[in-house]
């Protein structure tokens, strides 16, 4: 009897990739302010280059606006007037790829909704909808088989979703620490460095474009805290959304405290960071004390920054532009490219994975090290006194400094004492739980007549 015929050396039937022939895929823009204008122009000044990266032309059938009768700089010049509307859905509904730069949650949610029902892929740029919406958005891109890209929701042009997501796919990540706001790193390091007001550098942000439609989004952190929610989610594989990011804005620092930054060999930085711990995930956003000589310290102006660590990679850093048209349009455009890649090779990219599920973990179980400035009364026993209560609480001190000069006018001692002095305490890392409760004793305390502020060191 014949032998069975090896199926490991049975005739290969040929690959045929399921490509379609070159031709044109037709681009949705939703908006057209500070990010839309740039992709815009780049579509149709660089639609040749475009074409031959993307393997079909990208063209520009509509632009969707608030109000289409509004002069612009562009319009009728680089983009010509009649693909601007005010018909958002009809124009998705014409889409082969739709890109998302209007910004907020509706209509950007139902709109995406429609384009990836249609069979669309979708690019944005809207941390702020992913961040709150993401599951349900990522669900029905995956069940549709399309894409929904979204490199330009954090941190600008750098290249951070897809390193993390695809590049690192094979390690482990630890822990995502970064400057992910342009707004706020321009505005305090226009304070450091110029000794600029906080408003009066915002207003500053929002005339160079950086900051979102309504600044508060910036200055309270919540824009950071999309980013650590999207980046946490990347990370460690489990979804994490922007509500169970703890966060704290800019608002509470004062001129004195980026001084003290800066005379004790800090700088002050907002920070997003997501971490891995033995207890599950957490990410929170909040100004933090960064030592002068650390990388991080030297990102100036609205530039970003990321650093990644992995078990296998090691400490990783990612640094450029995170806001502004131009720097965001490159990334829009990057993930425009790789969707019409996709498309033409009859697939979609990569999927987001929650596979992990991990705990994500409350505000008060993050460790860190804090600075801790109070003024008390300049009196033998106050520092064992005040030393004390942080022994109580379980918070161990690294560092003490003591400045009697520093004493702002008009505070008057009010204990008949000689005068009152400055602390600077730095501790070792400790639960943000047991400092808030150390902060509440101290405050409790008869020595101690103020507290300065209470900042987190990070980065040391
Ligand atoms: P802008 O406010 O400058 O532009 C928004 C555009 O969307 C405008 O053209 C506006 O129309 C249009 N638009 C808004 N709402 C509607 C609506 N309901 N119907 C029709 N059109 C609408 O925003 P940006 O370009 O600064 O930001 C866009 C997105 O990109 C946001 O999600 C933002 O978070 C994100 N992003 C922005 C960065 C930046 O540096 N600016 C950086 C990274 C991300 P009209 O002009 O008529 O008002
Ligand atoms: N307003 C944001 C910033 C834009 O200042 O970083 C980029 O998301």
């Amino acid at each position: 009897m014949p032998a069975a015929p090896d199926p490991g050396l049975a005739p290969v039937p040929p690959v045929v990739p399921p490509r379609r022939a070159p031709g044109t895929l037709r681009v949705a823009l939703l908006g057209y302010g500070v990010v839309g204008s740039e992709v815009a122009r780049a579509l149709v000044e660089h639609a040749d280059d475009l074409a031959a990266r993307a393997g079909a032309r990208l063209e520009l059938v509509g632009v969707a606006v608030r109000d289409a009768s509004r002069p612009r700089e562009g319009v009728g010049t680089v983009v010509p007037a009649d693909l601007l509307t005010e018909d958002a859905q009809g124009l998705v509904d014409r889409a082969d790829l739709v890109v998302e730069v209007m910004g907020g949650i509706e209509p950007p949610r139902s709109l995406i909704r429609r384009a990836i029902a249609s069979g669309a892929s979708v690019v944005t740029a809207n941390k702020a909808l992913l961040a709150a919406h993401g599951p349900e958005l990522f669900e029905a891109a995956d069940a549709a088989g399309v894409d929904l890209s979204f490199e330009a929701a954090v941190a600008g042009a750098i290249p951070i979703v897809r390193p993390v997501r695809e590049s690192l796919a094979g390690d482990h990540v630890r822990r995502v620490l970064g400057i992910v706001n342009g707004t706020t790193n321009y505005v305090l390091d226009q304070m450091a460095t110029y000794g600029v007001e906080l408003e009066d550098a915002v207003k500053e942000a929002q005339g160079l474009g950086y900051a979102e439609a309504d600044p508060t989004a910036d200055v309270e952190g919540f824009d950071a805290a999309a980013k650590a929610a999207i980046l946490a989610s990347l990370a460690f594989h489990t979804r994490v959304s922007i509500d169970q990011v703890a966060r704290e804005g800019i608002t509470g620092v004062t001129s004195a405290d980026v001084t003290a930054a800066a005379q004790t060999g800090y700088v002050i930085k907002l920070l997003a960071i997501a971490e891995q711990t033995a207890e599950g995930v957490s990410a929170r956003v909040h100004p933090a004390l960064v030592p002068a000589e650390h990388p991080l310290a030297a990102v100036r102006g609205a530039f970003n920054a990321v650093f990644v660590e992995a078990d296998g990679a090691g400490p990783l850093m990612f640094y450029g532009q995170g806001a502004g048209g131009r720097p965001t349009a490159s990334a829009v455009l990057g993930d425009l490219v790789s969707a019409a890649r996709d498309r033409l090779a009859g697939g979609k990219g990569a999927y987001e994975s929650a596979y992990a599920s991990l705990p994500v973990l409350p505000a008060d179980a993050a460790v860190t090290r804090y600075q801790v400035r109070l003024v008390v009364a300049d009196r033998p026993g106050v520092l064992a006194q005040v030393a004390g209560v942080l022994a109580d609480h379980g918070v161990s001190i690294d560092t003490v400094r003591q400045a009697v000069d520093e004493v702002p006018a008009p505070f008057t001692p009010g204990d008949g004492s000689a005068g009152s002095a400055h602390l600077l305490l730095t501790t070792h890392a400790a639960r943000e739980a047991s400092l808030a409760s150390t902060v509440e004793a101290l405050r409790g305390i008869e020595p101690v007549h103020q507290i300065t502020s209470v900042l987190r060191v990070e980065g040391v």
